[in-house]
């Protein structure tokens, strides 16, 4: 369902719930420029909603996926939770303003416990290969561009920009597997049972890869040549980003343990399995 479905989200949390994950939300930089208020509708509006309802509902408990483009592109990586925010597309706008919504209620009314967790790049998928990223049409991130060229959906990788000041020139990032991703929420949920309040925690590994560092493991963990060709820069791209993760570390006694061979292997494992993704495109 839509979390916009006041009657129909209602529903579902009269069911009765200790806590809420909330992952429901755009994610699409470039889109988000073109459609801000479908971005504002979905990522704010829905995020009311939900918390409207949960509040009549008596749960106040919620984990929220933020993201690490809240602190745009001003500071220096690594990036600290109490660095100045300064979103840069209408995305990390709605991402920050529910962070905002979120601080403003636990001020408000203290008991609420609301913990909002900065993502860096989430990569990978569960070892079965059961789970796994099937994005709708052309692929925006790294990842699942690469295992798509890889299962020969695509016939190469584009390489947004090689001249950023970074030690091959290719955009530096920190790839978190979605295991270590999910084991994060668990930990929050932890932290959430002895922690009334807002907080927010940087979800990464605290080490930054390029893209050409990430093309050399995917074909070492995949066996597969992934041809690529330079391209200029994507607009809006930071040369690097990664996160200090002392916070998330002291506070969530949480740390991802998943290396980027094993980010690689498993979203390749699920590629391979699932060629064509789910099945569900709607083209
Ligand atoms: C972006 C958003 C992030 C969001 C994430 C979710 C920003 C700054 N980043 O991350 O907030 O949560 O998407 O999906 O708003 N690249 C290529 N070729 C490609 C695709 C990507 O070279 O075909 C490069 C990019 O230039 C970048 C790196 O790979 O250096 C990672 O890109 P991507 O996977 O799109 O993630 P981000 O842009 O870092």
């Amino acid at each position: 369902m839509d979390i916009r479905d006041r009657s129909g989200l209602g529903k579902v949390l009269d069911g009765g719930f200790d806590a809420v994950i909330h992952f429901a939300g755009r994610k699409a930089v470039g889109e988000s420029v073109t459609d801000p208020l479908g971005y504002w509708d979905t990522n704010v509006a829905g995020s009311l909603v939900l918390l409207q309802e949960m509040s009549r509902t008596g749960i106040t408990t919620l984990v929220f996926s933020s993201s690490c483009t809240v602190y745009g592109n001003t500071a220096e990586a690594p990036f600290a939770e109490d660095l100045p925010t300064a979103p840069i597309n209408p995305y990390g706008e709605t991402k920050l303003a529910v962070e905002q919504m979120l601080a403003a209620l636990a001020a408000a009314q203290p008991h609420w416990r609301l913990a909002s967790l900065r993502y860096f790049n989430p990569v990978g998928a569960h070892p079965s290969g059961e789970i796994g990223e099937d994005p709708h049409g052309i692929p925006d991130n790294l990842m699942p561009y690469i295992t798509q060229v890889a299962v020969g959906r695509r016939p190469q990788l584009q390489v947004f920009g090689n001249d950023y000041d970074t030690p091959d020139g290719t955009g530096v990032r920190d790839y978190i597997h979605v295991v270590d991703l999910a084991r994060g929420h668990v930990a929050a949920l932890a932290y959430l049972a002895e922690h009334p309040g807002h907080s927010i925690h940087n979800l990464g590994t605290g080490r930054g890869y390029s893209v050409l560092e990430v093309i050399g493991a995917f074909e070492r963990a995949s066996g597969r040549r992934i041809p690529y060709a330079m391209a200029p820069r994507r607009e809006g791209d930071a040369a690097a980003a990664w996160a200090d993760t002392r916070r998330a570390q002291a506070a969530l006694g949480w740390k991802a343990k998943r290396d980027i061979n094993a980010m690689c292997r498993d979203a390749w494992n699920w590629q391979r399995r699932n060629p064509n993704g789910f099945g569900n495109e709607p083209w």
